[in-house]
């Protein structure tokens, strides 16, 4: 069975209290009723060592990036090794500010997402297209390539341990969302893509990014390929966060 999943991306938002507090609020509901969703938080380096120190039982830590070795000489950035002390599980990779505003190429993504699975992180691979691609009609030939290149040729075991994340770069930020038709028709044919390269395309669990929030979360959860989804702006205060946790518990 796939796991239902709500997965919050701060980004470069929210304090150090601020942030221990919407996790503290989290956890404590969380605590109350037991639920099949995982909850996971990836806020900024700088927090995480104290919310690791929170020692939640419910809520799981994910870095939104990191480099593509385990150490040396990269003043500025941050390894994997150090991520698996502050005690995250999950690194976002491949997220579409990261390619439009950093300049990440696939191959890169792909060099993270190996070294990643090689530290036991678990990573959630972001694809999307761009408004202009859409109009275009490429959106399936550019996720097809993103998710090819970051995937294609890693072990089943590898590949199981992996989490993909669509989410249409026009709707992210935007207040716009994908249709839930729009959502279901990429999540399926992501999960076919999988199908083709290995046999967990019905375990991997594909989550939906972009604009989705309490108002039109409980449409696009219902979809039968979207397993969940990785929220930005609504992840930011533990009410929306709450209400999405709960409406993908029911869907
Ligand atoms: P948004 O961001 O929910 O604010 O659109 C989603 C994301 O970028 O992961």
């Amino acid at each position: 069975m796939r796991e239902k999943i709500i997965a919050g991306n701060w980004k470069m938002n929210l304090s150090i209290p601020e942030g221990v507090k919407l996790v503290e609020d989290i956890e404590h509901y969380l605590a109350k009723r037991p639920l099949q969703t995982k909850v996971i938080v990836a806020p900024s380096f700088t927090h995480l060592y104290s919310i690791n120190q929170l020692n939640c039982l419910h809520v799981k830590l994910s870095a939104q990036n990191c480099h593509e070795s385990k150490k040396g000489a990269f003043t500025g950035e941050i390894s994997p090794l150090i991520l698996q002390d502050l005690g995250v599980q999950y690194v976002i990779l491949g997220h579409s500010e990261r390619r439009e505003l950093f300049g990440e190429s696939d191959a890169l993504i792909r060099a993270k997402i190996e070294q990643c699975l090689s530290m036991k992180l678990k990573p959630i691979i972001c694809c999307g297209e761009s408004l202009e691609e859409r109009r275009k009609n490429k959106h399936f030939e550019v996720v097809k390539e993103q998710l090819n290149t970051a995937l294609y040729g890693l072990q089943e075991k590898s590949l199981k341990e992996c989490m993909i994340a669509y989410e249409p770069v026009w709707a992210i930020g935007t207040g716009e969302t994908a249709s839930p038709e729009q959502a279901q028709e990429m999540h399926a044919y992501i999960r076919r893509f999988l199908g083709s390269i290995c046999h967990y395309n019905e375990t991997i669990s594909i989550l939906y990014g972009g604009s989705c929030k309490p108002s039109n979360a409980q449409a696009i959860f219902s979809q039968k390929d979207v397993d969940g989804g990785l929220i930005g702006g609504a992840s930011l205060n533990s009410e929306d966060f709450i209400e999405l946790i709960h409406l993908r518990e029911l869907m």
